[in-house]
């Protein structure tokens, strides 16, 4: 797996907050001057402005990923999906709903389906182990909402999400979730699929595969009076040996698994 060593800030309005997210993930925090000058870069950085976080390429000093849900291609999904959409079907969003179901996304990445999910009328509370990601998920929230304007509907906890009901309580989160999705890194190899996307690539190289997605998945699934949302690659097996889901929900290439608990 890539290690990212440096938090790189761009000027003094954002050294404290580069200073804060290298303490937290065990990084050096360091001018883009000191930087280039310095020998074991490693793959990527984590780049830190006053407007925007980015995971950025050492070598090229382009971006490799970062969270913009005001941004093109996020913009674009959300305008041309409906509650007709795979993802909103397989959580059971409809489009008249006396409730806002609360959504617990267990696995949130890139926060891409939770701001979906968001956006198609749910309570959303993402889950993200990886601090890195997390401070993406955070700043690209932050952007969206400006300053101010309550969010409460979608946020974003840096945790693992096993022990998901105590996390929630420790969270002040006392409504129960309606479902609790999962779209963890596939842990295989999958030979039949296209090469993935750059995204997901430089997430493989950072994250690594989410080796113990089963236990998880099990775990959530011994609570009763849940909807469970598992995303697959199209022809992979099921998360879990140990129960079946009650219906499928396929696209091109990713299978929503339900399991209704
Ligand atoms: C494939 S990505 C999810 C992509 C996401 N659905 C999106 O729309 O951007 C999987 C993410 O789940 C996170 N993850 C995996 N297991 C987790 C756990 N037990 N708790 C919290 N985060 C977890 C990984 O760190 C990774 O960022």
């Amino acid at each position: 797996m890539a290690e990212i060593k440096f938090v790189v800030y761009e000027n003094q309005k954002s050294k404290n907050i580069a200073e804060e997210i290298a303490l937290k993930t065990s990084c050096v925090s360091i001018t883009y001057e000191e930087f280039k000058k310095t020998d074991d870069k490693g793959e990527f950085y984590f780049f830190a402005d006053d407007k925007n976080f980015e995971i950025r390429f050492s070598n090229i000093n382009s971006k490799a990923v970062s969270v913009d849900f005001s941004g093109g291609k996020i913009s674009h999904r959300i305008k041309t999906s409906t509650v007709k959409n795979p993802l909103a079907k397989a959580v059971g969003l409809k489009g008249r709903m006396e409730k806002k179901p609360f959504i617990v996304d267990a696995t949130a990445g890139l926060g891409t389906d939770s701001f979906l999910l968001y956006c198609l009328g749910a309570r959303v509370a993402g889950f993200e182990r990886n601090p890195f990601l997390f401070y993406l998920l955070e700043k690209g929230l932050k952007n969206y909402f400006k300053a101010n304007e309550n969010h409460n509907d979608l946020l974003f906890i840096n945790s693992d999400s096993f022990n998901l009901f105590q996390k929630l309580m420790e969270n002040n989160i006392t409504q129960r979730p309606d479902v609790i999705y999962l779209d963890p890194m596939y842990p295989l190899e999958n030979k039949k699929k296209a090469k993935p996307k750059k995204e997901l690539e430089v997430l493989r190289k950072i994250i690594g595969r989410d080796n113990d997605s089963h236990f998880l998945f099990n775990e959530i699934a011994s609570f009763k009076n849940l909807r469970i949302v598992v995303k697959r690659p199209i022809h992979s097996p099921l998360i879990s040996d140990l129960i079946k889901p009650s219906h499928k929900i396929e696209s091109k290439l990713v299978r929503y698994d339900v399991y209704l608990v």
